[in-house]
């Protein structure tokens, strides 16, 4: 089966004409002292490309995990369902996940799943969803409001709890296993993020998702914008970066899995600017072929 992965997406407003909150006072400073502006302007023509070039490939299924938004703001959460369309209601062919930027601020507590509801199991983490035959996705949401200088995420006990559970039943143990959440497990060096941008349980859930009696076979996430895949103790993990940030190379991932192999080949598809569409990228060093794990 093909599954497509894209990320941080961002529909950009200007963070103040979401409505005044402090946290959004500072994401003002990164809009236009950072150029987060000029590298998210236009991603609305992006998005809907992106989106476009999805249903030409005739992928199975297709992953979006997280940060659809920029300030978690109402406007951009409209635009971004409006730009999504009647994918809306196909949640047999998309799923998305949310951001910490879907989450920026407590006053929208609930706001994401007012929109994308209905691809994200009304937003009841964990959740499992079978993607076809043979490959199962589990997905966790580890993204909270947080202070002005923090964008930390957090597991949290419950979830890891239930993620536990889910992970380690035994009708898990002959499917593909996709494990799908916003932040990174590692850096692309191998490396624990910081702090105040990485999981505050980070380790928790790497030592859950590294245990013998776990089955995972691909971790997928995004966060960080520029794409990668790295390795935990056992496992094959994939940043799909930012499908739209022009800062970075942005672009999405097609992952074509044998499940009855354990085998996954990962290509590439980035954002030209020539030819303002999404086109295969050959010389990407995503372009992997992993088997996850020896068949019995
Ligand atoms: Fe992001």
């Amino acid at each position: 089966m093909k599954l497509a992965h894209f990320s941080d997406i961002h529909v950009t407003r200007f963070p103040l004409s979401q409505g005044f909150a402090l946290k959004r006072l500072a994401a003002v400073a990164s809009f236009t002292g950072m150029g987060r502006g000029r590298d998210f302007a236009g991603s609305d023509e992006r998005i809907a490309k992106l989106l476009s070039d999805v249903d030409e490939l005739g992928v199975d299924h297709a992953l979006c995990t997280g940060d659809l938004t920029g300030v978690s703001g109402d406007e951009e959460l409209t635009r971004c369902a409006q730009l999504f369309g009647h994918r809306l209601r196909e949640p047999s062919r998309f799923t998305v996940i949310p951001g910490n930027h879907d989450r920026y601020v407590s006053s929208q507590a609930g706001a994401f799943e007012k929109h994308f509801g209905a691809l994200c199991e009304g937003g009841r983490f964990p959740f499992v969803k079978r993607l076809g035959p043979g490959v199962t996705l589990v997905a966790i949401d580890v993204c909270r409001p947080t202070s002005l200088v923090d964008s930390s995420g957090l597991v949290g006990k419950a979830q890891l709890d239930a993620l536990a559970q889910i992970l380690t039943d035994r009708s898990l143990s002959t499917q593909f296993v996709v494990l799908a959440l916003h932040y990174g497990l590692l850096r692309s060096d191998g490396s624990r993020d910081k702090r105040s941008h990485g999981m505050r349980d980070d380790l928790a859930l790497m030592a859950l998702v590294d245990r013998a009696d776990v089955t995972v076979d691909v971790v997928l996430h995004g966060h960080m914008h520029r794409p990668y895949s790295v390795r935990t103790a056992r496992r094959t993990v994939f940043n799909a970066g930012s499908g739209t940030d022009l800062h970075v190379a942005c672009g999405y991932n097609v992952y074509t899995v044998d499940a009855e192999r354990f085998t996954l080949r990962c290509e590439r598809r980035a954002w030209s600017r020539v030819t303002q569409r999404y086109e295969a990228a050959p010389e990407s060093p995503l372009n992997l072929q992993v088997r996850t794990r020896e068949p019995d």
